[in-house]
């Protein structure tokens, strides 16, 4: 078969672990043919290709990044935009496509499988890890590794200055970065979009914490906001609905002021921002990245089309890409108080 490969939206430590074993597996046990789209969906429309063979894919496993680039390229905002992707995957005599997205990019290819017919299989990646179904997304775990060493490396600096540390993670609609990193790292407070959060309740979580020690850690997702009484106060904007990156920019420094102005006690902020896409991935994203490839090109020759590779329990199974985009899986309420036991 001659498939098509992308990887669409934001990058992610794993990537390049899933294409490697997609080829491998397709080339050695099916005897496919690749062909890599650059850039995401921008490739499909503008019909650049990049060699996906497995000279291509060798030594790439650690790397992180993607070989074949990403974008954020909605495909049905472009003009002609399915007419395009359509005759790039004719002229290339594609038998079926392998994505490997986030939800914008996931969302894209349900509506070209379920609308138009093009047979694909999707891939679920972020570090952000709110797609539903899926226990986890590629990347996420090892974005949580970063954000705890960061934890961990802030306690000791926290402790000897006796400061408030403020840490901003990632996680555009869902806190899962903060909770599992907040954990992992023994934060004091760990505040996510899930959960509008009061200030003054944060300044007496860090009260607490410096009558006890010296050393508050407030993670803090990037898209968390305050309550609405806060909002009232201080003229602060909320984002539009479904706005992804119109957010309380600068949420974590403004926190940090916050305290510092309220409890009078030194507070810096630490933003993690792409350090936490950056690089290797772990070695559990690794082996999920790995998985899931393998698991993609045999749907491949299953030719279950709209289908998604997920991992559930231990278990790597397939769900439907419709049912996989139609919602986000944000931070049930009850993980969420089970953290807060070590809050304060
Ligand atoms: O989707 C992962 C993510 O890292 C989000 O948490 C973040 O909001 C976004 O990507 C930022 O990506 P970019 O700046 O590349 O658009």
């Amino acid at each position: 078969m001659r498939v098509g490969v992308l990887t669409g939206g934001s990058d992610c430590p794993g990537l390049n672990a899933m294409l490697r074993a997609i080829v491998r597996k397709g080339v050695q046990e099916y005897g496919d043919e690749f062909i890599g789209f650059r850039d995401g969906w921008r490739g499909v429309l503008r019909d650049e290709t990049v060699p996906l063979d497995i000279p291509a894919v060798r030594g790439t496993l650690p790397r992180g990044g993607t070989i074949l680039g990403s974008s954020r390229t909605d495909p049905f905002r472009a003009d002609d935009g399915l007419d395009r992707m359509l005759g790039t995957l004719a002229r290339h005599r594609v038998d079926a496509l392998i994505v490997a997205g986030g939800t914008a990019t996931l969302t894209a290819a349900a509506r070209l499988a379920d609308d138009h017919g093009v047979p694909l299989v999707g891939v679920p990646k972020t570090i952000d890890n709110d797609i539903p179904l899926t226990d986890y997304t590629v990347g996420f775990d090892t974005a949580v590794g970063v954000a705890t060493e960061t934890i961990d490396r802030l306690h000791t600096t926290a402790e000897s200055h006796k400061r408030v540390l403020v840490v901003e993670v990632m996680g555009r609609s869902a806190g899962w970065i903060a909770l599992h990193a907040g954990l992992a790292g023994g934060a004091n407070c760990i505040l996510i979009p899930e959960r509008p959060f009061g200030v003054a309740q944060v300044c007496e979580w860090v009260e607490s914490r410096f009558k006890a020690t010296y050393a508050p850690i407030v993670v803090i997702a990037d898209s968390a906001l305050p309550d609405s009484g806060e909002i009232a106060l201080h003229g602060v904007t909320p984002p539009p609905d479904g706005g992804p990156r119109d957010r309380l920019s600068g949420v974590g420094e403004w926190l940090g002021r916050e305290i510092e102005r309220r409890t009078g006690k030194e507070a810096r902020t630490t933003v993690l921002g792409y350090i936490q896409r950056g690089g290797s991935p772990s070695p559990f994203d690794r082996w999920l990245a790995t998985r899931f490839g393998l698991h993609a090109i045999d749907a491949v020759h299953q030719g279950d089309w709209g289908s998604m590779i997920a991992l559930q329990g231990t278990r790597i199974t397939r769900v439907r890409l419709a049912a996989a985009t139609s919602t986000l899986k944000t931070v049930d309420p009850a993980l969420y108080e089970e953290a807060s036991v070590f809050f304060g």
